[in-house]
């Protein structure tokens, strides 16, 4: 068996694995929906919860995912399968393979209209005296078609194709080793701008300022536990591949927490560009999935310079979703390659035209298609496909991976996967209860609320 691993590829160094699972981590849950969502609830109670499940919550359960794939050095499936031979428990893998199928499906789609955005800024579509009218005119132009959302999906779809193909070290770490530090550059350059607007000191307030009375709300904590989930890329064995490219000796524990908070840096500082910029400009926080594709767009144009600003906005977007794409295309890919011997080129150019092809009408759910719009009252296609893989896919998921490692494979085993070269996790103890008490009951928490439909994330 542990031949396999020489056929396998493998993360050059720590920095490498830190960049492409953060590249996975920061993504459109990033700057897309973390900072709608906090609007949504109330900003500063949500972004407390958030804080305490990402440390309380998220870490445990990545750790729990990094160790099942660092010990089996398999696939999400496989490793289920290498550590507990012979039982039903490569379901839950056989669920995170689906979850990637169904995620990536509806992700590109989102991903496709920042090339679309980054065009428009190009072309100077946005201008300083532009309404929210013209601005929501825009939007629904571009996402209500039917040839344009298509051409940029397939357009998303080829590009995370061809990094992923490149394999673990050269396609996966070479691009995430270029991109997010352009990323982190553009990211940098963007908050110093918000930051100086005028008036941003409102955005902060809204941010940062925490309405008690809301902490206690279970829909806001809902919320926050199923985002803190889906920013971490948990819950579908994508931390379980991409702990299997990850050498024996690395020190697990603070590559974990690296990633993590990361993460949860980039959302912070995504809520310190948008609503200080928007709150400058005076608009509204709590606006849903238009707050990046609506709102701001209004608001770079009304900057200095904003054009150019705006390009590099809809760019830092598309390399933080592709570096999340290239993420979940190869979940699946490391299932076709292990576990049915397929070519790393035949799995990924096939399993990219099924995702496709899934895509279609999920790109078609904004206008493009009167049924994939309205079905469901009014969820739409794409609302559905979120709704079971995004929502009860990664839930359960995770549900079934904190059980799996804190009953089946055992605590005493992940700890000493995780300690491997001797780095050994600090309050291991404390971590154990995590996994096999607050992770499920929390998690089973929110699946609640989802099938409640009160989970709004
Ligand atoms: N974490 C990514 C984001 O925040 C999304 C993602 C979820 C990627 C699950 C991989 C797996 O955008």
């Amino acid at each position: 068996m542990s031949t396999q691993a020489t056929s396998r590829g493998q993360w050059s160094s720590r920095f490498g694995f830190i960049l492409a699972a953060a590249g996975s981590a920061i993504g459109l849950g990033n700057i897309w929906r973390f900072p709608y969502t906090a609007g949504e609830n109330g900003g500063g109670a949500f972004v407390l919860l958030y804080l305490a499940f990402v440390v309380l919550i998220g870490i445990p359960v990545q750790l729990s995912e990094l160790s099942m794939g660092r010990r089996t050095q398999r696939n999400a499936v496989g490793a289920f399968r290498e550590l507990a031979p012979g039982s039903g428990w490569s379901v839950v893998g056989g669920l995170g393979v689906a979850s990637g199928f169904g995620i990536l499906s509806f992700y590109a789609v989102i991903a496709g209209w920042t090339l679309g955005y980054i065009y428009f800024a190009v072309a100077g579509r946005f201008s300083a005296a532009m309404s929210p009218d013209a601005s929501g005119a825009i939007f629904t132009g571009l996402v209500g078609g039917v040839v344009g959302p298509i051409v940029l999906l397939a357009a998303f779809m080829v590009l995370t194709a061809l990094v992923v193909q490149g394999g673990v070290q050269g396609g996966i770490e070479r691009a995430s080793k270029i991109l997010m530090p352009i990323f982190f550059l553009l990211l940098v350059a963007l908050a110093v701008r918000s930051l100086t607007l005028p008036g941003a000191g409102e955005g902060l307030k809204f941010l940062f300022h925490v309405d008690f009375s809301k902490l206690l709300n279970a829909e806001v904590a809902g919320s926050a536990l199923g985002q803190a989930l889906f920013s971490l890329s948990l819950g579908m064995g994508a931390m379980i591949t991409y702990g299997s490219y990850l050498k024996k000796d690395e020190n697990m524990p603070m590559a974990a927490v690296a990633v993590a908070s990361s993460d949860t840096l980039i959302a912070l500082l995504a809520g310190l560009i948008l609503f200080p910029a928007i709150f400058s400009a005076g608009l509204e926080p709590a606006v849903g999935p238009g707050l990046v594709f609506v709102v701001m767009p209004q608001v770079l144009a009304a900057m200095p310079a904003g054009w150019i600003f705006a390009v590099l906005f809809y760019l830092l977007l598309a390399i933080a979703a592709l570096t999340s794409t290239i993420s979940l295309l190869e979940v699946i890919v490391a299932y076709f390659v292990d576990e049915r011997g397929w070519s790393r080129p035949s799995a990924v150019w096939t399993v990219t035209l099924v995702c496709f092809l899934l895509g279609v009408p999920s790109a078609l759910s904004f206008g493009g298609n009167g049924f994939f719009t309205n079905m469901l009252g009014g969820l739409g296609f794409l609302g559905l496909v979120d709704m079971i893989f995004g929502k009860y896919g990664l839930t359960i998921g995770a549900l079934g991976i904190c059980l799996f490692v804190g009953y089946r494979w055992g605590i005493k085993n992940a700890l000493e996967e995780i300690g491997g070269g001797g780095h050994r996790l600090p309050a291991g103890a404390f971590w154990g209860f995590l996994v096999r008490f607050l992770c499920p009951v929390a998690v089973f928490c929110i699946l609640v609320l989802v099938v409640m439909g009160r989970a709004n994330f």
